[in-house]
């Protein structure tokens, strides 16, 4: 079997439209939707992740406030610049990209936005209400991994999702978003201490990977007819590369798509998705916080 390659791009842009469209009617009354999107360092990859999504916010008619920091900065420093936003009331989402420093703790900035701020969905009253089954931010990538098998009809009632990758951005909150009774599936979840990763993966009909380690699923691991979700995103050297590397996914993509039913590729796969979820936060943080809707 040959898998269906999943183009995300083409499922991304119906959701940009939409928050396009929303955004449209909030500026009809006088609101544009903003969200502050804070950068630590020069770290490359962060650097790419931060303009793509501050060019998708201007595209769908929203703004951005652009905050690049020193490396340097301390972390008293920079929860002060996010207690700013918290109570700016133009500022309607609160992005810091990760990760940070190693002299900054991730946690304690998390904890400094305000939850109501919080479009990426990871300060801990977001993660609760996720665990709980409260409404609330849902973390981008969960919200597109999910987003995408409903769009593409497949099935994940009954259906045993294997998660590979327990990050608090997106294996955790995934593997919890799959159990909601909407969607129903059976959930394992493998991360570094799992003996015989092969074993549980070649049971999966729905494969989320999700472990930044590039080619980790071989197709030998993996069920003929699978769904299988990429969302690995590794920069590989290669000198015949304009740019010295590649983009390399947590899937041998190749020998996989083989075997598969379906596939996403890196990149084009995941990540657009990721910043059309973004956008859908930031327009819900800005309609909730100007009394549009509850
Ligand atoms: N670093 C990698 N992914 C993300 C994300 O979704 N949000 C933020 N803030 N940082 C990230």
């Amino acid at each position: 079997m040959a898998a269906i390659v999943i183009d995300g791009k083409a499922v991304a842009a119906k959701v940009k439209e939409d928050a396009k469209a929303r955004a449209a009617g909030l500026r009809e009354g006088g609101i544009i939707p903003c969200l502050a999107v804070l950068l630590v360092g020069e770290d490359p990859a962060s650097l790419s992740y931060v303009s793509a999504k501050e060019q998708a916010l201007a595209e769908a008619g929203m703004a951005s406030k652009d905050i690049r920091l020193p490396r340097e900065i301390t972390e008293e420093e920079l929860i002060a610049r996010i207690a700013g936003f918290n109570a700016d009331p133009a500022i309607h989402g609160i992005l810091v990209q990760l990760p940070l420093p190693g002299h900054i703790r991730e946690d304690a900035v998390i904890a400094a936005i305000d939850p109501a701020k919080d479009v990426d969905g990871f300060h801990p009253v977001s993660a609760g209400n996720l665990l709980l089954g409260r409404p609330g931010f849902i973390p981008c990538t969960p919200a597109g991994v999910v987003f995408l098998l409903r769009e593409l009809g497949i099935p994940t009632a009954g259906a045993h999702a294997v998660v590979v990758g327990r990050s608090n951005i997106v294996g955790r909150p995934l593997a919890n978003l799959l159990t909601r009774r909407d969607i129903n599936a059976t959930v394992t979840i493998c991360h570094t201490g799992t003996v015989d990763l092969a074993r549980h993966v070649r049971e999966a009909d729905i494969l989320i990977a999700a472990a930044g380690k590039p080619a980790l699923i071989t197709a030998e691991m993996v069920r003929e007819g699978a769904a299988v979700i990429d969302v690995g995103v590794n920069r590989v050297a290669d000198p015949q590369a304009k740019k010295g590397y590649r983009l390399r996914g947590d899937v041998d993509f190749g020998p996989v798509a083989e075997k598969a039913a379906y596939i996403t590729p890196v990149p084009g796969g995941v990540g657009p998705l990721t910043i059309a979820m973004l956008l859908q936060n930031v327009v819900d943080a800005c309609r909730r916080q100007t009394s549009v809707c509850p």
